[in-house]
């Protein structure tokens, strides 16, 4: 059964916020922690292709491009079934009778395209021994930081984040579910060099949705005309995606995510840290940022 036909069986639960256990010193969900064994041995097929991304960096929006391409840009057959039924969540446990990321993606036939948020050194082991491609998308940290607090805040699957001053300083210091961003977009990084990794960036993409999913067709192989390219820009733009109950997880009970707290969908711009980050804030994150990227090419736009 998928999650969305175990939905009315879930319907009068009460959730429990979970607490975190570490798999590697990265704070993960307890139930992932409980099930890592099988998580890591999750034995992925050649031609699987993984969508990898830190939260909030627009996972669902690269979701639902890679779906489009791989249905030649059919609409209907992407609203099939919400995201979370359409591309196995890896390492997410949920509650029983519904379904987990691994017992989804056994069901499913591959080629599969498989959601993860783990930082590179935790993928499981298979999907390089397969040599599978992977698309991860990256977004600049501090509007990583403001959506994550949001969705921390409206998603009663994940910690309750505390204030924002409170967030602020856990975020920096990695004490986030899936960790550092900092480790996250640079393990992935330096990664791309060498393994078969397309890293999109979230500001490229709202920048010039036609130039980066080119990129996208080009490292899938696939070769779709402009009038295709065209129907996939206008399905994936923002107000679509929000207004699609396929992909805007409004079919997920509000006791585990409540829109009403903040949308999933809440405003999908560049620069929204502005309105949220103090002088003070803006300062010490810039200092530490400096810092923590000095070693890197990776380079980020906070502003378009
Ligand atoms: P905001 O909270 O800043 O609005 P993820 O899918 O990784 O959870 O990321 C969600 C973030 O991506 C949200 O950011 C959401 O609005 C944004 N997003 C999703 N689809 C988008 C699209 N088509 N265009 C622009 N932003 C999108």
């Amino acid at each position: 059964m998928t999650f969305q036909e175990n939905l009315p069986y879930l319907k009068n639960e009460r959730m429990r916020r979970p607490g975190m256990g570490r798999v590697g010193g990265i704070p993960l969900d307890e139930n992932t922690c409980n099930t890592w064994a099988q998580i890591c041995n999750f034995q992925a097929s050649p031609g699987d292709l993984l969508v990898a991304t830190y939260p909030k960096a627009g996972t669902t929006w690269m979701q639902e491009i890679v779906d489009m391409i791989q249905h030649n840009g059919d609409v209907q057959m992407c609203r099939r079934a919400p995201t979370y039924d359409r591309h196995p969540f890896i390492e997410i446990v949920a509650p029983k009778p519904v379904l987990s990321g691994l017992e989804l993606a056994e069901l499913m036939p591959p080629p599969r395209i498989i959601k993860t948020h783990l930082p590179i050194q935790l993928v499981p082991p298979s999907f390089w021994e397969h040599s599978c491609k992977v698309i991860y998308m990256a977004r600049n940290p501090k509007d990583s930081m403001v959506s994550y607090f949001h969705f921390q805040r409206m998603n009663h699957g994940l910690p309750d984040p505390g204030t924002w001053a409170e967030y602020f300083n856990a975020f920096l210091a990695g004490d986030v579910p899936w960790g550092s961003w900092y480790d996250h977009t640079k393990g992935w990084w330096e990664a791309s060099s060498r393994l078969q990794i397309l890293y999109i960036f979230y500001e490229d993409l709202r920048e010039d949705p036609s130039r980066e999913i080119r990129k996208v067709l080009q490292f899938l192989k696939k070769d779709l005309g402009d009038d295709v390219l065209e129907k996939i820009v206008h399905h994936t733009s923002f107000q679509e995606m929000k207004d699609n109950p396929m992909t805007n997880y409004s079919s997920i009970p509000s006791f585990i995510l409540d829109h009403s707290i903040s949308p999933f969908f809440r405003k999908g711009t560049i620069g929204d840290w502005k309105n949220h980050f103090t002088v003070a804030q803006n300062e010490r994150f810039d200092e530490d940022y400096k810092m923590k990227m000095s070693g890197t090419s990776l380079r980020f736009r906070m502003e378009l």
